[in-house]
């Protein structure tokens, strides 16, 4: 298991620091994404389709083959639905054509876990990732009253949710065996990549190693939303963080469409 890489005895940051830079690599051992912001002007992503083929040709130069795009569902922020993802996909397959972008693309969402949400689970069909799994995410900072029911509500209707970023959900920082608890229950979890280079602060970089060092992640996504994560993911490229990465059993690769 993925924990065998490192020796024993060691504190995270040492056992990262003795791990090999890499030469020449790139992210296509991974070969789909399952979470990124493409789509222009319907969530905190791409703002217009120049922004799309930016972050479009990005990915492709960094060795990726298919992406599944997520837009926010949040109905408060942003009140995205099928019909509005739609038609954000069909723009950005169509300027990736016009631009020779050999990508796959598909979208699905990043539902948020609100009050609307609650109502849509069992109501409307939601957009999933890959057969039945479904993106989720909620509030960093406490937890959402109905959290335990709604996942369970999910999975009742033939759903499996994968929690996007668990690292980044301070309120589970002190509660560890939370993790282990949302993979039993029937839920994936996914890696936000740039949390490993302390992208997004210290804690979450020290859980997400931890969690990782104990195999409970299943995919890794980028988050990707501009050009400066594409900067940041692509730096990571020559850093201990491929290394830590390429060696994991992450799903992903076995998504390709
Ligand atoms: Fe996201």
């Amino acid at each position: 298991m993925f924990s065998r890489f490192f020796k024993r005895g060691q504190s995270e940051k040492e056992r990262y620091n003795d791990l090999p830079i890499p030469e020449n690599a790139n992210w296509s051992f991974l070969g789909t994404d399952i979470h990124s912001h493409f789509v222009p002007g319907i969530d905190d992503g791409a703002k217009t389709i120049d922004d799309s083929l930016v972050m479009l040709r990005a990915m492709e130069a960094m060795g990726y083959k298919s992406i599944v795009t997520t837009p926010h569902i949040m109905i408060d922020f942003y009140p995205n639905t099928p019909t509005s993802i739609q038609n954000g996909l069909l723009k950005i397959q169509e300027a990736a054509d016009k631009n020779n972008i050999k990508l796959n693309i598909r979208a699905a969402a990043e539902y948020y876990i609100d009050e609307y949400f609650v109502t849509l689970v069992g109501k409307e069909k939601l957009l999933t990732v890959h057969n039945n799994e479904v993106l989720v995410e909620f509030s960093m900072l406490y937890e959402p009253p109905r959290l335990s029911n709604t996942l369970f509500n999910m999975i009742s209707e033939g759903y499996k949710p994968i929690i996007a970023h668990p690292e980044r959900y301070a309120f589970m920082h002190n509660q560890m065996e939370r993790y282990r608890e949302l993979r039993d229950r029937g839920c994936r979890l996914q890696l936000n990549m740039m949390s490993i280079t302390g992208y997004y602060g210290r804690n979450v970089m020290n859980v997400a190693l931890a969690l990782l060092e104990k195999g409970l992640y299943d995919y890794c996504g980028t988050d990707m939303h501009h050009e400066k994560h594409a900067e940041v993911i692509k730096s990571m490229l020559q850093t201990r963080a491929y290394t830590t990465l390429v060696n994991y059993p992450f799903l992903n690769s076995k998504l390709c469409f």
